[in-house]
Order: structure tokens, then C-alpha cells, then sequence
């Protein structure tokens, strides 16, 4: 087992990362979190797969458990879900002193966040993210909340977790789509900030592929551990934290136009990276073609799209990333790589020129 820290002062916490932590969670909790309740928040999906061996360790442990099940699905991170777990909270008489553990993806581990931070102004929790997009990306930094009809992520919070839990042996019922997806956050990792990181990505994407527990270990604690240092720099994303964002400029843009149905987030920013790395070497930033064939190598392999589907209107996608900018109040601000392992932010980029790369004209 691997342990991350991530240092946030008063506000530090624990990432395990392991093969077969399930039945230790019960234990790990008692050492993270407060009171002998435990309001469980999952989904139908995950507790089919896991609850049984995940609630027996809690039991065993000593933890009175308070189960609460919400449905499946992006279309539930929203209000209505949050307001049906404040009243599982208050008819379970869940109090200050007590605590909420997230059981699943990303969907689970924000809105339970956004719970935990917000119930009687805020009681502890801790995380067991079962995708590996939550436990390489979402379950690290804090950033909790629900979707609004007008926007992803649009209320929350930033609210640490006491302890996360990342179980390895989860990933093996991930839907191999799902795995891809989340291993395209992995090479973010490596290109913005660990050019080792990256070459071991290179010689071990097999085993990561077929889920070789101390190669998925090392991958999803490394990747923690870069989240976890950029977040200590900037906490509330203020500005170094923006780096993360390698890749996403282009992929949210992907994913909105397409309605979000037809790109899997990590397919999304793996084009989006494409296209950075494409943006970088023309604007002559350093980044050679040796490395951005690296990259797009790595992502094949991996099973990803490196490129936009010509039946996307580049128009659509800048026209997007503008009304974006402007939400934000601001201009677009690009992560580019000067090489593997290092990004800049830039943000003049030459429209003609990102029309020729979305229309893989470049
Ligand atoms: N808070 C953050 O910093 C942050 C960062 C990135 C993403 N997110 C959020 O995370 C969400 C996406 O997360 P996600 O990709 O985990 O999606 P998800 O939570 O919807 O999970 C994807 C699917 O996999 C299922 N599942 C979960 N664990 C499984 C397992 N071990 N085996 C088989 N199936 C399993 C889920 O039930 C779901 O159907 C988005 O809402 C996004 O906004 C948050
Ligand atoms: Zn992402």
C-alpha cells in the first residue's frame, strides 16, 4: 500500500492507495473519522458489486451505518438528489459529530462532498472512489458540488475529505471504456508535471491495461500525488491549479456541443490534449514532434481519440470555448507543454491557426 499526503495545513489528509483496502476501511475510518455513524452514501451499481464487503469491514469495525442509495448516473448530481440525502440525513438523526463516507465515481464522491460540506454547516467525511477518474482526479483537491440546468458543477464548495481510500481491485468490473477514460487524466499528469512519470507510462501501459495491481498502485498514486502538490500551491484555484485544465479547453468544448453523449471525458481531453500538443509546436513553444508523437503514441495505445471527428464543426467548438471565456469572465487561458513535463499557461493564441488544428488541417 501506498500512502499520499495531501498537504493542506489544518486540512491535510490521507490518500491510501492499495490492492484489497475494502475490508480495512472500517478501521482506517476509525483512525480519520469522528463519532460511531457513519452515513454511507452509494448507488445501486457499486453497492451490487462491493456494499456487502465494504459494510460487513464498517460493522465489524464498530460503525453504526446509515445507508443512503442514490441513482446512478450524471443526471443525478443535481438538487434534488443532495435534498433527498438532507432528509436520509435528518430521519437517520445523523449529527454534527458524525460522518458521511462517498462509495463510487465521481458522481457519488461530489454530491456526497457537497452534503457533507454543507449539513449542519459542514460534518466530516471521507472517500472510497471505485472508477479510476475518482481516484486519480476527483477524489484529490476537494472541489465538491451538483450540476445546475445551466451548467456542470455550477454550486459547491471546496471541502477536504478526513481520508481517502483508493482500492486498486475495484477497477477489474470498470467497463474498459471507463478505464480508458480515466487513464487519459494519468498522461495529464505525466505531460504537465513529470516527464518520468510519462516514459514509465510508456513501458508499463500493458500492465495498466490489464490491471496489474502494483502498476495500477504506482499509476494512481503518482497521479495523486501530482494533484495533490498542485492543489497545496493553490487550494481554491486562484491560479497555479489552472495547469490541470491541460487538455480540457478543447474537451469541454467537445463534450458540450456533443450534448455530452458521445465522448467519454477522458476521450474528450485526450483530443483536447492532442490539440494542445499540436497548438504548442506551432507556436514554436518548444515542444518537439518526437514528444508529440510521443503523446499521441501513449493515447493510441491507450485507446483514445487524438483527433476531432471531421463531423464536428471547428466553428462550434470556438464559438463554444468564447461564450465560455466570457461566462468566466475572462479570456481563454490555454495550458500548452514546452515539454513532457512541463506546461505554460499562454493566452494570445492565433484563431486561424486553432481552426487549422480543429480541422486537422495542421
Ligand atoms: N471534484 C472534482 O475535482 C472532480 C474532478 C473530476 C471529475 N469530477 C466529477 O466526477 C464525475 C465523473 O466521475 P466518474 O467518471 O467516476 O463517473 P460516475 O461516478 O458516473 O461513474 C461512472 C459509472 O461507473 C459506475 N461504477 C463506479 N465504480 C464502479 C466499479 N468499480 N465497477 C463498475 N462500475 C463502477 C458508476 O456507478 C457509473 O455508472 C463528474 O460528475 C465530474 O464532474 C469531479
Ligand atoms: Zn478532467
Amino acid at each position: 500500500m501506498r500512502t499520499v499526503r495531501v498537504e493542506l495545513g489544518a486540512r491535510s489528509y490521507p490518500i491510501y492507495v492499495g490492492e484489497g483496502l475494502l475490508p480495512q476501511v472500517g478501521e482506517r475510518a476509525r483512525q480519520h473519522l469522528p463519532g460511531r455513524r457513519l452515513m454511507v452514501i452509494s448507488n445501486p451499481t457499486v453497492l451490487g458489486l462491493y456494499g456487502t464487503i465494504l459494510l460487513e469491514g464498517l460493522r465489524a469495525a464498530g460503525w453504526e451505518v446509515l445507508l443512503a442509495e442514490i441513482p446512478d448516473g450524471e443526471e443525478h448530481k443535481n438538487l434534488t438528489t443532495a435534498a433527498q440525502l438532507y432528509d436520509r440525513a435528518v430521519s437517520g438523526r445523523l449529527e454534527r459529530g458524525d460522518a458521511i463516507l462517498a462509495f463510487g465515481g465521481g458522481v457519488v464522491g461530489d454530491v456526497a462532498g457537497f452534503v457533507a460540506a454543507t449539513f449542519m454547516r459542514g460534518i466530516a467525511w471521507g472517500q472510497v472512489p471505485t472508477t479510476l477518474l475518482a481516484q486519480v482526479d476527483a477524489s484529490v483537491g476537494g472541489k465538491v458540488g451538483i450540476n445546475h440546468p445551466q451548467g456542470k458543477n455550477l454550486v459547491g464548495a471546496f471541502y477536504q475529505p478526513r481520508m481517502v481510500i483508493a482500492d486498486v481491485s475495484v477497477l477489474a468490473s470498470l467497463p474498459g471504456r471507463e478505464l480508458a477514460s480515466g487513464l487519459a487524466e494519468v498522461v495529464k499528469y505525466g505531460v504537465i508535471r513529470d516527464a518520468a512519470f510519462f516514459a514509465w507510462l510508456e513501458e508499463w501501459v500493458e500492465p495498466v491495461l490489464s490491471l496489474e495491481s502494483e502498476a495500477l498502485i504506482h499509476a494512481v498514486a503518482t497521479s495523486c500525488a501530482i494533484k495533490a502538490e498542485v492543489v497545496a500551491a493553490d487550494e481554491q484555484e486562484t491560479g497555479k491549479r489552472a495547469i490541470l485544465n491541460f487538455g480540457h479547453t478543447v474537451g469541454h468544448a467537445l463534450e458540450s456541443i456533443t450534448n455530452y453523449s458521445r465522448f467519454a471525458h477522458g476521450e474528450a481531453v485526450a483530443i483536447g490534449m492532442a490539440v494542445a500538443a499540436r497548438l504548442a509546436r506551432r507556436l514554436g513553444l518548444g515542444f518537439s514532434q518526437e514528444e508529440e508523437e510521443r503523446l499521441l503514441g501513449l493515447l493510441q495505445t491507450i485507446g483514445l481519440p487524438t483527433s476531432v471527428p471531421p463531423d464536428l464543426d471547428p466553428e462550434a467548438l470556438v464559438q463554444f470555448m468564447q461564450r465560455d471565456k466570457k461566462v468566466r469572465g475572462g479570456r481563454i487561458v490555454w495550458v500548452l507543454p514546452r515539454r513532457l513535463g512541463e506546461v505554460l499557461l499562454k493566452e494570445d493564441v492565433p484563431l486561424e491557426l486553432l481552426l487549422e488544428i480543429l480541422s486537422n488541417q495542421a
